[in-house]
């Protein structure tokens, strides 16, 4: 069965991981790009994008796929909507891995803003001493708080004209751990956690830090998801809908 899965997270690693040497599957992880050195599975991958939706549609046509997992980032907007109407037009059936979000707990100090500029600004006009997990793309928004100092965590470091003036680079990939998260956030003296709110378990352990610590956590709350596509919240989802799919096709083909 031809599988096409829209990566870029942990899920969709995981996925194909979980396929490698599987004879019912043949599939193919589908990646933005968007990362310098990727971690590869032992699947095939295609890397960069496909021309919008009618591009993704054709490219699903073309490959006789005969389902696609949109397991992408829950902030990551356009390829989910373009996965939807690509999957419609080519009928494809669809599923979409989507990480609950993060909940706050007793003990947690949390504060949700709507947009990366909100968080810039909800950090307020006294200097503090900043741990942004945001990715690079929307870095640009902490120049509009340049008093601030930043620690920037990310896998790849952005460049440099997005950064801003006081902010220190660590270039590093997840998980993370609760214990390094909390000799983190001692031995940089943070203040103030910056963090979308991204969901999953790679990542959660600052959250745990930042509880443990009392600090403030400003939260980006997720954008809408797409809606349209039926959806289950873990990559075992995902391999289980595979599952049935392939049955199904088996008991057509005898
Ligand atoms: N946004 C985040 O916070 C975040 C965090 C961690 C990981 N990621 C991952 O990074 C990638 C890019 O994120 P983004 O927010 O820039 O996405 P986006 O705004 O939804 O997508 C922008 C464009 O990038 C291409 N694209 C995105 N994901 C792709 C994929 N898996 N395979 C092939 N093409 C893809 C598509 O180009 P075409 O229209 O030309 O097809 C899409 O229209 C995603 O794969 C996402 O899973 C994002």
């Amino acid at each position: 069965m031809r599988v096409l899965i829209l990566g870029g997270t942990a899920e969709a690693s995981r996925l194909a991981d979980a396929l490698v040497g599987d004879g019912r599957y043949a599939a193919t992880l589908s990646l933005a790009g968007a990362t310098r050195n990727p971690l590869l599975p032992a699947i095939p991958v295609r890397i960069g994008g496909y021309g919008g939706a009618a591009g993704l549609a054709a490219w699903l046509r073309h490959h006789a796929t005969e389902a696609l997992v949109d397991a992408t980032h829950p902030f990551a907007q356009a390829i989910s909507r373009n996965a939807v109407l690509a999957a419609a037009e080519a009928r494809v059936p669809l599923l979409r891995v989507a990480r609950p979000e993060w909940r706050p707990v007793p003990g947690d100090r949390w504060t949700v803003v709507p947009a990366m500029q909100a968080a810039a600004a909800a950090l307020g006009p006294v200097r503090r001493r900043v741990l942004l997990t945001v990715g690079t793309r929307e870095v640009g928004a902490f120049r509009e708080a340049a008093h601030h100092h930043y620690l920037l965590r990310s896998v790849d470091p952005p460049p440099p004209e997005l950064l801003p003036p006081d902010c220190r680079v660590l270039a590093l990939r997840g998980p993370f751990t609760v214990e390094g998260e909390l000799a983190l956030l001692r031995e940089q003296a943070i203040q103030v956690i910056v963090s979308k709110n991204s969901g999953g378990t790679a990542t959660a352990a600052k959250l745990e830090a930042a509880r443990q610590l009392g600090l403030p956590v400003l939260l980006v709350a997720r954008p809408p998801g797409t809606g349209d596509a039926g959806s289950v919240p873990d990559w075992q989802g995902a391999l289980a809908w595979l599952e049935a799919r392939h049955r199904v096709r088996a008991s057509r083909l005898v």
